[in-house]
């Protein structure tokens, strides 16, 4: 059996007595991001074999809408990385993989077989979404089991307008998150998570607790691993300061937009989002 109050005190910072973690379920209590890959390839079998995986996720009705566009080519990585610009590490991956949701395919067999696609709407864009992301999460968990690093790279949406047609994405398709994929050069800690008490609800939705609950939460974080300042979100709006705690970092970059005009760009891919 798993060293339980171990692997929950790393993942949370307080101890969660009765919880008993199974030792399949070990590893997703242990695992975090790699950013920085060794000059090790990964093999094409192996890379099928994750990708295998991931295509066995569940999807919303069996539908399967949603694509992976695999790019192992280096300077069409770096290229990416170059735009991205703050995120040089990404270019150490030996393979990058966009995650992309797809509605093509499934107006493409409506017309295949006579029949309108009348679903071109905001339900039809989640669910692309999420088995984009379920199929991702798939294939992150199977590569961590077998020692691979991955990390989700939701910045290629921030320069959408260039990796779309660098990879060739038609109208009905777009990027939900780019992931580098490669053996790591070493592993990050663990990063610490709310405590389940204020993301887990019991029958019933409860936030009542939320202010008292992260303020702790922040002190636990920063006692452990304080916001760098490199870390600090818009400092060109909010001036730098010591201090910050995760609670505020996230008030920090939630209150300046991001990506507002992502659906505009959706718009322009065929996406009527109603
Ligand atoms: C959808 C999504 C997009 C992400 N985009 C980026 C990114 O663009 N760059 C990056 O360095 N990390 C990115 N991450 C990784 C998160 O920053 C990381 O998961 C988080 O800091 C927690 O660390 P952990 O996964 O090691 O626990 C992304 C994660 C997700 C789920």
């Amino acid at each position: 059996m798993a060293d339980s109050q171990a692997l929950l005190g790393a993942r949370f910072g307080i101890d969660l007595p009765g919880t008993e973690v199974p030792d399949a379920v070990a590893p997703l209590i242990d695992r975090r991001v790699a950013r920085r890959y060794t000059d090790q390839d990964v093999p094409d079998s192996l890379l099928d074999a994750l990708l295998a995986a991931a295509q066995s996720a569940p999807a919303k009705s069996d539908l399967q809408q949603y694509s992976v566009v695999v790019m192992r080519d280096r300077p069409r990585i770096k290229q990416i990385a170059d735009w991205i610009g703050t995120m040089d590490w990404i270019a150490t991956a030996p393979v990058f993989l966009v995650w992309c949701g797809d509605m093509r395919r499934g107006q493409r067999l409506c017309a295949l077989h006579d029949m309108p696609h009348a679903n071109n709407n905001m339900d039809t864009f989640l669910n692309t979404a999420v088995d984009c992301t379920l199929a991702m999460g798939a294939f992150m968990a199977g590569a961590e089991a077998i020692g691979l690093g991955t990390c989700p790279i939701s910045y290629v949406r921030s320069h959408i307008e260039r990796v779309s047609p660098l990879l060739g994405l038609p109208s009905g398709v777009y990027p939900v998150a780019g992931l580098s994929v490669g053996w790591p050069q070493f592993r990050r800690p663990v990063s610490m998570r709310l405590p389940p008490s204020v993301v887990v609800h019991r029958e019933r939705y409860d936030d009542s607790a939320l202010e008292t609950e992260v303020a702790a939460y922040d002190q636990r974080r920063n006692a452990r691993d304080p916001v760098a300042a490199a870390g600090l979100k818009n400092n060109d709006v909010y001036p730098p300061r010591d201090g910050v705690g995760w609670s505020e970092n996230v008030a920090r970059q939630l209150s300046v937009p991001e990506r507002f005009g992502f659906s505009t760009y959706l718009k322009t891919k065929g996406f009527d989002l109603a």
